[in-house]
Parts: structure tokens; C-alpha cells; sequence
């Protein structure tokens, strides 16, 4: 068993963006700038975005987090927004998620100027994933397309199996791995809440994808030997022992299925951190985008 390795994988996607980066700022170039807006005190939300500034800066890009209260109106957000797609010195703009109730979380996803999407949300980003052209991917299933191309993982032909179909993750991530690219071109098939007799079909994985968020339901019994495991799951589960009051756990139930899997994904350390390399890709791609750098 290969393990799937996150940290360096991501380390290698963001030294060669800064290097890219580092070229262009000598020659007199503004730095990227990457805006992320919360809105309340969603504890994950807190961390996932402090996550996104730290990693920008790292880089060398500006990021600028705003951080607004649960009380914040849909008005007064789609007007933030609107007053950040039309600032040409704003690269990429997300708003995380999930939002208070009274938000209309799809109208907001709308309201981002779909060249800034960042994040692949807005329905031009969807519509140009479904149909195979040029847009922007959502950072989960961009990062683990990123890390099958790292370990040259063989895609072309084989049966992909992705057990959960949300807009984040399943349903992009079933749409990359059929696509027609180097590393796509697979047959899938989604799994989902609905699916009568699942492990009939996990079983038949030769890449399998669980991004459901249920800890651990993916056992051994439900792995075909020899296949590659890639968890999207990051639960949190509460744990006093700890300082942070948890620790994370994936879909997969690691200890048994790493002993059946030719490749597997540890969590943490797996796809988490591919997340944050393709979120900045994505960025510095809007950058090149928007200064015409290509
Ligand atoms: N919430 C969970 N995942 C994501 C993500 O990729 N982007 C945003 N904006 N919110 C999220």
C-alpha cells in the first residue's frame, strides 16, 4: 500500500505557483489577491478560511478575509459582493460555506462574478465542468484530480466508483473522472444515500471516491483488493483528551481498508490539503486571467 501523501503533494502544486509568482513580481507585477468572505462563527468555517489566508500569504498573495456577523443581511452581502466583482484588483472571491439560514446560499453563489469563482460554484463554472470547457473546478475534487496526476495513478478505462453526489464534491468529481483528459477518462458510476445495495458497486471500484460525510462507512468488506482509496470525510469528532476538543476522521475506515488498497489517502494529511493547493491554483489561474498572463 502507497500512501497518498497530501502535505509534500500540495507542497510541490504551491513551491511552483510561487515560483511562477516570484517571476512575475519581479517583473513589476501586483501580487494575486484572493478575497474569502464568512459570515457567523461556524468553528470549521473559522479554521477551513484562517486555513486559506495563511496559505495565501505564504505565497506571496494578498488576501483579504472578511468577516462578518450571523446577523449580516442577504442585501448587504450581495452588495459586498457585487462591490468586489467589479474591483479589478480582486483575483478570486469565495464565500464559505455553509451561510445562516436567512442567506439563500444559491442565490449568493450566483451573485460572484463567474471569471473571480474561485471555488467553480456559479453555475457558468458547473455548466462548463458538465460540457469539457475551460472554467473554474471546485477545489476538492481540482485537488484530488492533482493528486492522481502526482502519483501517476492510471485513470483511463477504469470503473470509478464516487459514493456521495453534493454540488462541492460528488457530482464535480464524477464529471472530472469521465471527462476526456489524461487523468479522466474513467467509467463511473455515483454512489448516494439512495443507493440500494452499495457495496455491489463499491466492490467494483478500481478507483474508489467516498466524499458522503458519514465516519468510517466505508470498511474493508467494501474494498476490492488492489484499488486506489481516495477519503473525502473530514468529520469532526469531539474528543476531551484533546486540546482542540477533536480530532478528524474520514469515510473510510482507514486501519481495515489500507490493508486491501494498492493507494490510499490518509485523513488528515490527504485530501484537506490538496483542497487548499487547487483553491490557490485556482486563484493564480484568475490572476493570469485577469492580467493576461497566459
Ligand atoms: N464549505 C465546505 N467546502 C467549501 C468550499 O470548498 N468552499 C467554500 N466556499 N465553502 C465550503
Amino acid at each position: 500500500m502507497i500512501l497518498l501523501d497530501g502535505k509534500a503533494t500540495s507542497q510541490i502544486i504551491k513551491d511552483s505557483i510561487k515560483n511562477e509568482l516570484d517571476s512575475f513580481i519581479s517583473n513589476g507585477l501586483r501580487k494575486p489577491h484572493l478575497v474569502a468572505i464568512l459570515v457567523g462563527e461556524d468553528g470549521a468555517s473559522r479554521t477551513y478560511v484562517d486555513s486559506k489566508e495563511r496559505n495565501s500569504i505564504a505565497l506571496g498573495f494578498n488576501s483579504t478575509v472578511l468577516r462578518l456577523p450571523d446577523s449580516t443581511s442577504q442585501e448587504e452581502l450581495i452588495k459586498i459582493i457585487k462591490s468586489y466583482n467589479v474591483n479589478p484588483e480582486i483575483d478570486g472571491l469565495l464565500v464559505q460555506s455553509p451561510l445562516p439560514k436567512h442567506i439563500n446560499e444559491s442565490l449568493i453563489t450566483q451573485t460572484i462574478a463567474p471569471e473571480k469563482d474561485v471555488d467553480g460554484f456559479h453555475d457558468i463554472n458547473m455548466g462548463k465542468l458538465a460540457k469539457g470547457d475551460e472554467g473554474f473546478v471546485s477545489a476538492t475534487p481540482l485537488g484530488v484530480m492533482m493528486m492522481l496526476e502526482a502519483y501517476g495513478i492510471e485513470t483511463k478505462g477504469k470503473h470509478c466508483v464516487v459514493v456521495g453526489r453534493s454540488n462541492i464534491v460528488g457530482r464535480p468529481m464524477s464529471l472530472l473522472m469521465s471527462s476526456n483528459r489524461k487523468f479522466g477518462n474513467s467509467t463511473v458510476t455515483i454512489c448516494h444515500s439512495q443507493t440500494i445495495n452499495i457495496e455491489s458497486y463499491t466492490l467494483q471500484a478500481d478507483i474508489l471516491i467516498a466524499a458522503l460525510g458519514k465516519p468510517g462507512f466505508i470498511t474493508a468488506d467494501m474494498v476490492k483488493p488492489g484499488a486506489v482509496v481516495i477519503d473525502v470525510g473530514i468529520t469532526r469528532i469531539e474528543d476531551s483528551s484533546r486540546k482542540s476538543g477533536f480530532y478528524l476522521k474520514g469515510d473510510v475506515d482507514f486501519q481495515s481498508v489500507s490493508e486491501k488498497a494498492s493507494y490510499i489517502t490518509p485523513v488528515p494529511g490527504g485530501v484537506g490539503l490538496m483542497t487548499i493547493a487547487a483553491l490557490l491554483s485556482n486563484t493564480f489561474k484568475a490572476y493570469k486571467n485577469n492580467l493576461n498572463l497566459w
